[in-house]
């Protein structure tokens, strides 16, 4: 404590002794104010309510994204031990067919494929999708990384594009 006979202590002001009036620190303790701290008004121990829905929210966004989502790889490529499907295989075509073929009658680089199944039947469609035809620009799939299960499930996209 400084003392208050050395003359270098300034005597004891109002201002110093007081800087909260009765009313400010009452003002203070009621929970229905704020304060005003750099110009940012600050409540007492009080979340605004907006936050809080915020808060919530976002919470429940990402507990539901973390028991929702699936691993990216089951989105990308059809695992080798999935049964084959024409979704895959769709998944399948637009990574790798897409660059040269349509879906539909329009023709790209090769054949547009709508109805393909019908114009080859089973067994062409099955040949071209296991060995291309090398010599005319269509590269056998396999030589495009696609496993047979991948193959399969083109055959069955294909074979649903129907005329
Ligand atoms: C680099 C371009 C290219 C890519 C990539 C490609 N193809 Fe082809 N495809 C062709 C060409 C060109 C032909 C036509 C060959 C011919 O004249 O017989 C063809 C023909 C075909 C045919 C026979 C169509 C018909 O009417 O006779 C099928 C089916 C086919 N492609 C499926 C696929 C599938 C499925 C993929 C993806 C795995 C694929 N192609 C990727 C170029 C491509």
């Amino acid at each position: 404590m400084a003392d208050p006979r050395d003359p270098k202590t300034p005597a004891p002001t109002d201002l110093s002794q007081k800087f909260m009036s009765e009313e400010e620190v009452e003002n203070h303790r009621d929970d229905g104010h704020y304060t005003v701290v750099s110009d940012i008004k600050v409540a007492h121990g009080k979340v605004p309510k907006f936050l809080k829905f915020v808060y919530v929210g976002l919470a429940a966004w990402g507990l539901y994204y973390a028991l929702a989502a699936s691993p990216i790889n089951d989105r990308t490529e059809a695992s080798p031990s999935a049964a084959p499907t024409a979704e895959a295989g769709a998944e399948v075509f637009s990574t790798t067919c897409a660059g040269c073929h349509n879906p539909t009658a329009e023709r790209k680089i090769g054949p547009g494929l709508l109805g393909v199944q019908q114009r080859l039947g089973d067994k062409e469609l099955e040949n071209v999708l296991h060995n291309g035809r090398p010599d005319k620009g269509m590269p056998a799939p396999p030589s495009l990384n696609l496993n047979d299960n991948q193959i399969q499930s083109l055959k069955l996209y294909l074979t649903s594009l129907k005329k």
